[in-house]
C-alpha cells in the first residue's frame, strides 16, 4: 500500500515537476553527468553546462578518449574540479568494463559515485528501487513526519535513509527520488516554504505543530578549538624553571616549563633559539599548535613565583605532559 504522502507527492509531481533536458532520457551517461554536475551547482548554471558538455562529449566512449585538460576546459567555471576528474576516470573505468554498470555496487564502485548518486542515477535509469536521500529529502520529511533526529547524526541518517526507503514505490522508484528534489528545491524550502498552496500540508506534522521553521533539526558540532603555546626551556647552571600547572585547566598537577598563551615572550635578557614551530598536538577537543624555545642567561631571571628551579638530572621524576616530553626530545636530540 502506497503511503499517502506517496501518493500527492506524485500527484504533485505530475503537475509541478520541472522539466530538464536529461529527463525521461534514459540514456544512463546522460542522467550520471546530470547528477555530477548538480552536486555542487545550481540547477540554472547547471542546465546550459550539461547541454555544452553533452554536445562536445555525447556518449561514455567521447568522455573516456578525450584528455583530461579537454574534460577540465569543459568544466571551466563550475568549480570543484575533482568532479571533472572523477568523471573523466569513471568513465574510463565504465569502457574498460564494457559498458555502464546497472547495480548499485556496481555505480558505487566508479569514481566519485557515492550512495546518493548511484541510487539517483540507478533509479533513473535502470528502475532499481533505491531512495536517493540528500538534504532536500531530509528536510522534506523531517517536516512532514515531524521528525526531530539530527539530519547530521548517524542515527539521522539511518532513520531518514529507511524512512525514504519505506516511502519509494518499487515500481516508481524514479519518480518518486526526482519527486522529492524538486518538491524540496521548489515547494518545502528551507526559508520560505509554501505551505499555504502545499497540497501536502493535510498531513503534514510539522504544519500541524506549527514547527514548519524548527525542522529539520542540525547538531552543533563542538568547534574544535585551537590553542596556541608556547613553551620556553630556560636552562641556568643545570637548572630549569618548571612548574605544576595549576586547576581549572588541561594537564592539571603535570609539570611544565616556561609556560605562555596567547602573549607576547618575555624579556629573559638573552638570545632566544628555536627548537620547534607550530608542533601540533591533537586532544579531543582542542587542538593545541606549540613553539619550543632554548634559553640559556647567563644570569638566573626572575620568573612568576610558580616556577622553581630543578635540576635537569632529575627532571624524570617530575610527570610531563606529551607535548613537554617532545620538546625534552627535541632538546636531547
Ligand atoms: N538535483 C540533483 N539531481 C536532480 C534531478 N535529477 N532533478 C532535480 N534536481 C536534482
Amino acid at each position: 500500500m502506497q503511503s499517502p504522502f506517496t501518493t500527492a507527492l506524485l500527484r504533485w509531481f505530475a503537475q509541478y515537476g520541472r522539466e530538464l533536458p536529461w529527463r525521461g532520457i534514459g540514456d544512463p551517461y546522460g542522467i550520471w553527468v546530470s547528477e555530477i554536475i548538480l552536486q555542487q551547482t545550481r540547477i540554472e548554471q547547471g542546465r546550459d553546462y550539461w547541454l555544452h558538455f553533452m554536445e562536445r562529449f555525447p556518449t561514455v566512449e567521447a568522455l573516456a578518449a578525450a584528455s583530461e585538460d579537454e574534460v577540465l576546459r569543459q568544466w571551466q567555471g563550475l568549480g570543484y574540479y575533482s568532479r571533472a576528474r572523477n568523471l573523466h576516470a569513471a568513465a574510463r573505468q565504465i569502457v574498460e568494463q564494457g559498458g555502464f554498470p546497472q547495480t548499485l555496487e556496481g555505480l558505487r564502485a566508479l569514481k566519485g559515485v557515492g550512495d546518493y548518486t548511484a541510487a539517483a542515477v540507478g533509479s533513473m535509469a535502470f528502475g532499481l528501487p533505491a531512495a536517493a536521500v540528500d538534504g532536500n529529502v531530509y528536510r522534506v520529511l523531517a517536516r512532514h513526519y515531524g521528525i526531530d533526529v539530527p539530519i547530521n547524526s548517524t542515527h539521522g541518517k539511518h532513520t531518514f535513509q529507511a524512512l525514504a526507503q519505506e516511502l519509494l514505490p518499487e515500481d516508481e522508484p524514479s519518480a518518486f527520488n526526482q519527486a522529492m528534489m524538486d518538491f524540496g528545491a521548489t515547494w518545502c524550502t528551507p526559508r520560505s516554504p509554501r505551505c499555504v498552496d502545499c497540497p501536502l500540508a493535510q498531513t503534514c506534522e510539522a504544519y500541524r505543530t506549527g514547527r514548519v521553521n524548527q525542522l529539520p533539526v542540525k547538531e552543533k558540532k563542538l568547534k574544535i578549538q585551537e590553542r596556541h603555546f608556547s613553551y620556553i626551556y630556560i636552562r641556568y647552571k643545570s637548572q630549569v624553571a618548571m612548574r605544576r600547572r595549576p586547576a581549572g585547566d588541561i594537564w592539571q598537577g603535570l609539570w611544565e616549563p616556561l609556560f605562555i598563551e596567547d602573549a607576547p615572550l618575555p624579556d629573559l635578557a638573552c638570545p632566544l633559539t628555536m627548537l620547534a614551530r607550530g608542533v601540533k598536538h591533537v586532544l579531543t577537543h582542542r587542538i593545541l599548535l606549540a613553539d619550543f624555545y632554548l634559553a640559556e642567561p647567563s644570569s638566573r631571571p626572575d620568573l612568576p613565583i610558580d616556577y622553581q628551579w630543578i635540576d635537569e638530572h632529575n627532571l624524570a621524576d617530575y610527570a610531563v605532559p606529551r607535548l613537554v616530553e617532545k620538546l625534552m626530545e627535541l632538546l636531547q636530540a
